[in-house]
């Protein structure tokens, strides 16, 4: 019966067709280790938000009088509302770690250069939406840190010239955040970005398939049509879409091999995953903010505003900055200069394993400043901090220029005519 259901199927739409192409008989690079674990993960990532989310609005009321009274009446009254609250808010949190964690993998194996930039660029707009998919859910509990950081970063937009207030006001919908700011970025946060971020999710992996996944070695996993011994090809079945061309070498159909490794990732994650959300849900006020706690009061300013940990590098980029218009050209050029990375990267050769020492230091300092960027977004803005700031600014963006210029002639170890383990 069943396989008659599926035949039925078939004839209508390319059901079993578009199963074995994009997973069963995918043709993955058999050499992949733990870093290639971060997209599925931020895949699962992502369906937990929405759904949580889903349960979360049933309760929620989207407006200034009603928003934290109705969290604490989840947290409190509404039957296990407070685990779809910590799912959610912890999802958020690891969100960012999983996608940093998947940005940093194709930075180390050069994922971003041909053919892959496309694949890359729809990685970034992913990574732009749900920096505003964030920012904008932050405000919906309507707490202090809620309200004035919403405060702070969109003010910011007011040191654009000429139209900076009339743009503050359009976000706002208010000449104070109100209300009608919280109804809007309600609006944003439940439907419109999540349906961006989907499609693009989706536009990620149709790229990605098209040219086929990179691996730590960055060498193809493809050769010329006749030119490997039958010897020597893989004897598993890959879907004909994949080998028409060229002849496929050193590959692995997805399903069962990187099934099985999956859920073997997907089961630590959801360790840690756990972890957190039963016996540590505010992350020492990382991931939850003591002032949020406390309802949002536009009558009193918390004495130190911050933003979630994920946001801090570019905080303290922006910080790092005397001119407030010239801090929020930096911050924003700090994501430009990722878009561009494909382009800035003029090496041959992909993966850190073949790379010169320049380039792992090169890249191991980008890594750094990053991390101390986002601490340093923490801590409040002396003048200690503030240089410091200023140091790290520099060699985060030291690491684009410095990679453009070295790695056209950059020196480089001979590849492997075939993967490695
Ligand atoms: C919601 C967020 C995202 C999801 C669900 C997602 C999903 C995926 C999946 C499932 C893969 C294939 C498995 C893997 O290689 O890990 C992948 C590959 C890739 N992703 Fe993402 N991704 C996301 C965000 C991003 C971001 C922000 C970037 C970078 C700007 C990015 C860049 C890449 C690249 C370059 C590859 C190919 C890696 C390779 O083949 O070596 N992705 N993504």
């Amino acid at each position: 019966m069943f396989k008659n259901f599926v035949a039925w199927m078939d004839e209508r739409i390319p059901m079993t067709k578009t199963w074995n192409i994009h997973l069963a008989q995918y043709p993955a690079p058999k050499n992949f280790n733990m870093w290639y674990l971060f997209g599925v993960l931020a895949m699962l990532v992502l369906v937990n938000q929405i759904i949580t989310g889903i349960w979360l609005t049933m309760n929620y009321v989207p407006s200034a009088e009603g928003a934290f009274a109705s969290v604490e009446f989840i947290m409190r009254d509404v039957e296990f509302g407070w685990l779809l609250r910590y799912m959610h808010s912890t999802g958020a949190s690891a969100f960012f770690v999983v996608v940093y964690l998947h940005m940093f993998r194709g930075m180390m194996y050069g994922s971003y250069q041909k053919p892959r930039e496309l694949l890359w660029i729809f990685g970034m707009l992913i990574f732009l939406v749900l920096m505003a998919e964030a920012f904008m859910g932050y405000l919906l509990p309507w707490g202090q840190m809620s309200y004035w950081g919403a405060q702070v970063i969109i003010s910011l937009f007011g040191a654009i010239p000429i139209i900076g207030d009339d743009l503050t006001l359009w976000i706002r919908g208010d000449y104070v955040i109100s209300g009608a700011t919280l109804n809007r970025f309600f609006a944003l946060h439940v439907i419109a970005l999540p349906l961006v971020l989907v499609i693009l999710v989706f536009l990620h992996i149709v790229a990605l398939h098209e040219v086929g996944s990179n691996n730590p070695d960055g060498i193809d996993i493809k050769k010329p049509k006749g030119s490997v011994p039958d010897s020597e090809k893989p004897k598993f079945e890959f879907h004909e879409r994949f080998t028409k061309k060229k002849d496929i070498v050193d590959a692995i159909p997805f399903y069962p091999y990187y099934v099985v490794k999956d859920l073997v990732g997907i089961g630590i994650f959801l360790f840690f995953f756990c972890w957190v959300i039963f016996f540590n849900p505010a992350m020492g006020g990382f991931f939850l903010e003591p002032p949020n706690f406390e309802a949002a009061n536009p009558l009193k300013t918390p004495e130190h505003i911050a933003p979630v940990w994920y946001f801090t590098p570019f905080y303290a980029i922006l910080r790092a900055v005397p001119d407030k218009l010239f801090g929020v050209i930096l911050m924003f050029g700090a994501i430009v200069f990722l878009f561009l990375l494909p382009w800035l990267d003029r090496g041959r050769v992909r993966s850190i394993r073949y790379r010169s020492n320049f380039h792992k230091i090169n890249l191991t300092v980008f890594v750094i400043s990053f991390i101390v960027l986002g601490y340093l977004g923490v801590k409040p803005a002396t003048e200690v901090y503030t240089f410091f700031a200023r140091v790290f600014t520099f060699l985060y963006f030291a690491f684009f220029g410095l990679l453009w210029f070295y790695s056209k002639n950059e020196n480089t170890k001979p590849l492997p005519e075939r993967l490695t383990k």
